[in-house]
């Protein structure tokens, strides 16, 4: 088997993490990576070059691919760079935090044709696969609403990282976009979005300046709905993802882990959310131990992430580097691996903001149609 080298952008808490998984692979090498701030460390780590110029990395001959994890707002330019060498591409989400620059990355790996490939790891829980496959099977007869809620609590924060800063993270809707991608991919692409919320208990020095409360209604155009609450002001932790259908609900709850089906003859039925009991298990702990900052346990340079999130980030790897070697993209899989359902979020996304600043409903295509 041939080897496919890797270049890597940002190698923090993610970054780093996904580069020793991909070390882990076979036929999968990290060859560079690229990081102001701890590059030298993981290059030593992972034995390879540690470059200081992103044209010069991009531009490499022996690197194939680039996975790019940097802070939300410094994806576009190393995926456009990667993009004009003609490398196959990885980027963390959210791939930009605006409809206009995802599109004009999702269009400059077309033009050139290469694989770009977006980190929304949802996609890849044993259970929101199992969902989708039981709806297409008509399990829950028409799915006509969804809900999904990621909310907790912050404390103060003695320091204040970018992914509280609103310009670095997108705030909550952008930074953890994992659920409306979701819903998109379970429903389709939303047409109209009202969005309310606002910054209620989360102000001063010991915070970011994102919204901790955000309630999105969202209208699919066919009498379908659903509702996404989002935020770090709510002191009972929810995390869920509820889709129910004329004749049955599915309910991924992250935070009680575990997955339950309700049938139409009111019988339940019930599975793991994640690979195995023990791995559901272990994301329990931690959703109720004092490790979580809200609904969300932060990542630093340094920290390894927990089990459930290796499993997932270990199958996006392995999906990423087999398309590599020339495995067919599972037709399941398609959008994700254009960066189109990452850019459809974002436009979602997009309406969201402008309906929470503007006090109205927005259409979808307002934001599309300007790009
Ligand atoms: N899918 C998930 O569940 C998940 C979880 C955590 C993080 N992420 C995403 O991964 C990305 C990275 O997040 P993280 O948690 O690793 O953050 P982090 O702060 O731990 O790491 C970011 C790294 O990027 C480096 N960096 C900053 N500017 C750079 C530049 N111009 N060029 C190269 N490197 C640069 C920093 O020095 C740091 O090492 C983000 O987009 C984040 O949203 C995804």
């Amino acid at each position: 088997m041939k080897t496919v080298r890797y270049g890597i952008i940002g190698v923090g808490y993610f970054g780093a993490e996904l580069g020793r998984i991909l070390n882990e692979q076979e036929g999968a090498e990290v060859i560079a990576v690229l990081d102001p701030e701890n590059g030298e460390k993981i290059a030593e780590e992972f034995g390879c070059d540690a470059e200081t110029d992103m044209e010069v990395l991009c531009a490499r001959e022996d690197i194939d691919a680039v996975i790019v994890a940097t802070p939300n707002y410094l994806h576009k330019e190393p995926v456009l760079c990667a993009a004009k060498n003609r490398k196959h591409i990885f980027c963390e989400k959210p791939i930009a935090l605006n409809y206009a620059d995802c599109d004009e990355m999702v269009k400059a790996a077309e033009a050139q044709n290469v694989t770009f490939m977006a980190g929304h790891v949802m996609n890849f829980f044993r259970s929101v696969r199992h969902a989708k496959k039981m709806i297409s099977e008509g399990k829950i007869g028409r799915v006509l609403y969804a809900h999904s809620a990621r909310n907790g609590w912050e404390e103060p924060q003695p320091e204040i990282s970018w992914k509280k800063i609103r310009e670095k993270s997108g705030g909550h809707l952008y930074h953890h976009i994992h659920e409306l991608d979701c819903i998109q991919f379970i429903m389709g692409h939303a047409t109209a979005v009202t969005m309310t919320g606002g910054n209620v208990a989360h102000t001063g020095p010991q915070f970011g300046d994102e919204d901790d409360m955000l309630f999105l209604s969202l209208e699919f155009g066919n009498n379908t709905y659903a509702i996404c609450e989002y935020g770090s002001a709510f002191h009972w932790p929810e995390h869920y993802v509820l889709i129910q259908g004329t004749e049955g609900a599915i309910r991924i709850d992250m935070c009680n882990v575990g997955m339950t089906v309700k049938c139409a003859d009111g019988t339940e039925e019930r599975y793991t959310v994640h690979e195995t009991q023990k791995v559901d298990d272990d994301r329990l702990r931690i959703y109720h131990s004092t490790e979580m900052d809200g609904a969300i346990q932060y990542g630093h340079p340094g920290k390894k992430p927990p089990m459930w999130l290796h499993e997932i980030m270990r199958k996006e790897m392995i999906c990423f580097n087999s398309i590599m070697h020339g495995a067919p993209v599972p037709e399941e899989f398609r959008p994700l691996m254009t960066g189109e359902a990452a850019r459809a979020a974002i436009a979602t996304a997009d309406a969201a903001t402008i309906s929470l600043k503007e006090n109205r409903k927005v259409f979808v295509h307002e934001v599309t149609d300007r790009a």
